[in-house]
C-alpha cells in the first residue's frame, strides 16, 4: 500500500467528484492531480489479460483456457492458479482492474458467450468464480464480475428485457454473483447491458445497491458495461459507480448539471467516489501508474500451467474398443480443418494477442512418425486474414507497411509507422503516441504474395470510411462511409465487400487499404480465400482409409462463437457432418476432437468410436491435445452443460426468442440438466459426463448423519458421504464424484435434483480412496419468494451421488430436523 493518505470525498469539489466517476478513455478512469488521485486502468479478460487496444502491434500475452473450458476442469484448485497467474497476468500490462471472469449462465447452447461462461449450473460456476476472484486480487488487482445479471444471449443485447421470477433469479443467475461477493470479497461488478424488469441493469437499484450492498455487503465499485448506462440520476440513485467508458459520459459535466438542477442529492456522489478512493487504495494505484509499459513475460511454468489445464478441461465423450490412447506404433491421418487451424479461443472482447501457439497439426506432427494431413473442408465463416507469410511491405519484410495521420485526410503528414504482421487490425480506444485517437486516418500498404495459381476470393470490412485495392481492382470503395452496417467489430464495420481475383502462385499482387477512424476506434479485415479443389473430403476419406487411425478435427472459430451474436444452429458450420461421415465409413478407428466453445450437435456419434472435446483450450491445447490422443495424459474434463441431441430439446429454447423486446425465462428453474431430468428427454451427453483412460470402480458410499437440524446445518454443521473408490487397471482413474440433492416434497416432481457439490480425484492404479462430498447448509436452501428470503424446510431430501446429471450411483435419504 501506498504511504500517502487516501484522498476523501470531501477533499474534492463538485466538478472533481464528477470527473472522477466518469470513464477518461475506453480504459481509463480520470486522475484528479490536485489532491493525487490517480487514473485507474481496466483491461479485459477473462482468458487472458488483453492490454491496451488491439493495434497494429498488440502486446502478446498468455491465453488460458475459455470459461467453459475451466467449467469442464471441475477444478476450483487449478481455477485458483489460473486467477493467481491472471493477477499476475494484469500487473505486467499495467491493468488495476481485470474486466472478468463472466458468471453467466449457459442458458441456451448458442448464446453467443457461451464460451466465456463457465456452466450452465450456478453452483459449478461458483465454486470455480470464488478461486478466479481470490487468486486474481491476492496481487491487487481487482476483478468485475460480470455481467450483472442475466446477460445470457447476444439477442438485441443492449436493450432487451428480461422477465424472471424471483426464485430463479436467487438460485440460478444471481449464485454465482453472491459467492463471489461474499466468498471471495470480490472488488468489482460489471452490470449487464440488458433490462431486468423493465430497467437496465446499470439503472436497477434493486440489483446494485438492495442486493448488492445492502444484503450481500458489497463494499467495492460496479462499473457499466461498456456503453451500457443510460440515464445520470438514475444510475447514480442505483448505485453505479463507474459509467465506461469515457470521455463521453452520463456522468462528468451531466453529473454537475444534475446535481444543481437537484436530480442527484449530492450525498449519493460522494457514496461513489469513496468506492473508486477504496478501490485506488486497494490496487495501489498511486505507486502503480496506469502509464507503465506493458510487458508480455512468457514464463515456462506458466506454459505448463495452461497446458495442464486445457487438459484438464478436456472431456472425453466417448471411447469405444478402446481406440483412444493411440497406440505408438499407430499410422495416424489427422484430418479436418482445426486441426492446422486449432482454435484458442473465441470471439469478441475476451480475445487478445496469444503468445506462439502450437497447432494441434504443429504438435501431433513432431510426436508421429509419417502422419499424413488432409483438411477435409473449410469452415470461414469470410475469407481469412492474410498472415506473415503471405503478406510483404514494400521493403520486402512481412505484413503490410502501416501509416498513422492525424484528421481524416489521407495526404496529411504521417505521424507514426509500422508494421502489421495480419490485415486484420484492430484499434479498440487507443492509437499510438502522437495520433489523435478522436480523428486519425491510417494506410496499409503492400503486396500478397499467393502460393497458388487461379482465382482467389478476396473480401473486405472497414469500420469507417475508406478503400480497399488490391491489384487493380477495388474491392471495397466507400469514401462517404455509406455502405451499411454488418456484423462485425461489434457491429460498427460494414457489410462484407468481395472480388474474385485471378492470381499466379508467387507473383505479388498490390494491397492498399485506407481507413478513417474515431474515437479510438477502427477496424480492418482484408481477407483471402485461395481456390480449393473440389475433392477435399474425398481425399480426406482416402487418407483415413490407409491409416490405421483417423482423427479429425472439427469445430467453429471466432467467426461462429463471438459477443455480440448468438449461433442460429448447434450444427457444425459447412461440411464438417459430411467430412466425419465419409471418414467414419473409411475408417472404423475414427476419433473426432471437437474444438469450439460451445455444445455442437453429432449426428455421425454412433458411426466413431472415439470423442474428444477439447473446447477453445487456450495457447497450450495444440500439445494438450496431443499428449491426450497419444495417451500421455488422462483427459481430466466433465461437460459443465448439457449436449442436446436437437437444439429444441433445450428446456429455454420455447423461451429463447424475446417477444415484443421481452424474453421470459419461462423455463425457471427447469434451466439445462434439470429441464431434462424433468422431461425425460434424453440428451447426446449429460452434463457432468466425462470418461477416463483408467478404470474406476465406485464402492457402497457411508454418510455420516441420517439427521441433521436446520439450526445446525445454518450454524456450519455438514452432511459427508465418503465414497470409495478403487482404480482396478493399470492407468490411474479421474473421476468427479458429484453430489445433487432434492426435497422429497411436492418440488421433487418439478426439479429432481440439483448440483449441491462435487470432488474431482486421480486414483492411482491399484489403489483405493474415500472421495468425500460436503453437503452444507446451501444444498439445502431455497428462495422463498413471498417472504423474500432463504429458508431451509426440514422434511427428508434426497442426496444423488453420480458420475454425470444421467449417470446415479447411489442415493440416499437424509432428514433435516427443525
Ligand atoms: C463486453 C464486456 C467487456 C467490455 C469492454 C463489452 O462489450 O460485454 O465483457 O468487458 O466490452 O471490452
Amino acid at each position: 500500500m501506498s504511504s500517502e493518505p487516501a484522498a476523501r470525498a470531501a477533499d474534492l469539489t463538485l466538478d472533481e467528484k464528477a470527473t472522477l466517476l466518469g470513464g477518461a478513455s475506453t480504459w481509463r478512469t480520470h486522475p484528479v492531480e490536485r489532491v493525487g488521485i490517480p487514473a485507474l486502468k481496466m483491461s479485459d479478460g477473462p482468458n487472458g489479460v488483453r492490454g491496451d487496444g488491439l493495434g497494429a502491434r498488440r502486446t502478446p500475452g498468455v491465453v488460458i483456457p475459455v470459461g467453459i473450458a475451466l467449467g469442464a476442469t471441475w477444478d476450483p484448485d487449478l481455477v485458483g492458479e489460473l486467477g493467481d497467474l491472471l493477477g499476475r497476468e494484469a500487473v505486467r500490462k499495467g491493468a488495476h482492474v481485470l474486466l472478468a471472469p463472466t458468471v453467466n449462465l449457459q442458458r441456451t447452447p448458442v448464446g453467443g458467450r457461451v464460451f466465456e461462461c463457465m456452466s450452465e449450473d450456478p453452483e459449478l460456476t461458483a465454486r470455480l468464480a470464488v478461486p478466479y476472484v481470490r487468486g486474481v486480487q491476492q496481487h491487487g488487482v481487482a476483478v468485475t464480475v460480470k455481467h450483472f445479471v442475466v446477460n445470457d444471449t447476444e439477442v438485441d443485447r443492449m436493450t432487451v428485457d428480461v422477465d424472471i421470477d424471483g426464485q430463479t433469479l436467487r438460485e440460478l443467475y444471481l449464485r454465482p454473483f453472491e459467492a463471489a461477493v461474499l466468498e471471495a470479497d470480490a472488488w468489482g461488478i460489471m452490470s449487464a447491458y440488458n433490462k431486468l424488469h423493465g430497467q437496465h441493469c446499470a439503472e436497477n437499484r434493486h440489483l446494485l445497491t438492495q442486493i448488492l450492498r445492502d444484503e450481500w455487503g458489497f463494499d467495492g465499485f460496479v462499473v457499466s458495461d461498456w456503453f451500457g448506462s443510460h440515464d445520470t440520476a438514475a444510475a447514480v440513485d442505483a448505485g453505479l459507480t463507474v459509467p465506461m467508458p469515457g470521455p463521453k459520459t452520463i456522468y462528468g459535466a451531466r453529473l454537475v448539471e444534475a446535481v444543481e438542477r437537484g436530480d442527484v442529492d449530492e450525498a449519493d456522489l460522494d457514496r461513489l467516489v469513496d468506492d473508486v478512493l477504496r478501490l485506488i487504495d486497494r490496487v495501489d494505484a498511486r505507486a502503480l501508474s496506469s502509464e507503465r509499459p506493458e510487458q508480455s513475460v512468457d514464463v515456462p511454468a506458466e506454459r505448463a500451467l495452461t497446458r495442464r489445464a486445457a487438459i484438464a478441461g478436456m472431456v472425453l465423450a466417448r471411447n469405444e474398443n478402446g481406440v483412444l490412447p493411440i497406440a505408438p506404433s499407430a499410422t495416424v491421418a489427422l484430418i479436418g480443418p482445426n486441426a492446422g487451424g486449432t482454435r484458442i479461443m473465441g470471439g469478441g472482447s475476451a480475445s487478445l494477442q496469444s503468445f506462439a501457439s502450437e497447432s494441434i497439426l504443429d504438435a501431433m506432427s513432431t510426436r508421429v512418425d509419417g502422419l499424413v494431413h488432409e483438411v477435409g473442408t473449410r469452415i470461414d465463416r469470410m475469407p481469412p486474414p492474410m498472415g506473415e507469410r503471405t503478406l510483404r511491405t514494400p521493403a520486402g519484410e512481412p505484413g503490410l507497411a502501416v501509416d498513422y495521420r492525424n484528421g481524416h485526410d489521407f495526404s496529411s503528414p504521417v505521424v507514426v509507422s509500422d508494421v502489421t504482421p495480419s490485415s486484420m487490425l484492430r484499434f479498440f480506444g487507443s492509437t499510438p503516441a502522437g495520433v489523435d485517437p478522436n480523428a486519425f486516418n491510417v494506410t496499409a500498404t503492400g503486396s500478397f504474395v499467393p502460393e497458388m495459381d487461379g482465382p482467389h476470393l478476396f473480401s473486405a470490412v472497414l469500420t469507417g470510411a475508406g478503400t480497399v485495392t488490391i491489384g487493380d481492382t477495388r474491392v471495397f470503395d466507400d469514401p462517404g462511409r455509406d455502405l451499411p452496417r454488418g456484423p462485425l467489430f461489434f457491429g460498427m464495420g460494414s457489410e462484407e465487400q468481395t472480388a474474385v481475383i485471378e492470381c499466379r502462385a508467387g507473383e505479388p499482387v498490390d494491397v492498399a487499404v485506407t481507413i478513417t477512424g474515431m474515437g479510438g476506434f477502427a477496424g480492418i479485415r482484408v481477407g483471402v480465400r485461395p481456390p480449393d479443389p473440389d475433392d477435399l473430403i474425398e481425399r480426406a476419406a482416402e487418407a483415413a482409409r490407409s491409416a490405421d487411425v483417423a482423427v479429425v478435427v472439427v469445430g467453429t472459430n471466432d467467426e461462429w462463437e463471438t459477443e455480440g451474436e448468438d449461433r442460429s444452429t448447434i450444427a457444425l458450420p459447412g461440411e464438417q457432418d459430411e467430412l466425419v461421415r465419409q471418414v467414419a465409413a473409411a475408417n472404423p478407428n475414427t476419433v473426432v476432437v471437437v474444438n469450439a466453445g460451445s455444445p455442437v450437435s453429432m449426428p455421425w456419434i454412433d458411426d466413431v468410436a472415439g470423442v474428444v472435446i477439447a473446447y477453445f483450450g487456450g495457447q497450450e491445447m495444440g500439445p494438450g491435445v496431443a499428449d491426450v490422443l497419444l495417451g500421455e495424459a488422462d483427459p481430466g474434463g466433465r461437460l459443465p452443460i448439457t449436449y442436446p441431441k436437437r437444439l429444441e430439446d433445450t428446456p429455454a429454447w420455447p423461451h429463447y426468442a424475446p417477444v415484443d423486446g421481452v424474453q421470459s425465462y419461462g423455463e425457471g428453474l427447469l434451466m439445462g440438466y434439470r429441464g431434462f431430468d424433468r422431461t425425460g428427454v434424453e440428451p447426446l451427453f449429460a452434463f457432468g459426463h466425462g470418461l477416463s483412460y483408467g478404470q474406476a470402480t465406485w464402492g457402497e458410499a457411508s454418510v455420516s448423519t441420517a439427521e441433521i437440524s436446520a439450526s445446525e446445518l445454518a450454524g456450519g454443521a455438514h452432511i459427508d458421504i465418503a465414497v470409495p473408490i478403487s482404480a482396478p487397471g493399470d492407468r490411474a482413474a479421474t473421476v468427479v464424484v458429484q453430489g445433487y440433492a432434492a426435497p422429497l416434497d411436492p418440488r421433487f416432481e418439478a426439479a429432481p435434483k440439483t448440483l449441491a457439490c462435487f470432488t474431482k480425484a486421480v486414483i492411482e492404479p491399484g489403489s483405493s480412496q474415500d472421495v468425500t462430498l460436503t453437503f452444507a447448509a446451501d444444498a439445502f436452501r431455497h428462495w422463498d419468494a413471498d417472504v423474500g428470503s432463504w429458508a431451509i424446510d426440514t422434511g427428508t431430501y434426497e442426496l444423488v451421488i453420480a458420475a454425470s446429471a444421467a449417470d446415479v450411483r447411489q442415493t440416499v435419504q437424509v432428514k433435516i430436523t427443525r
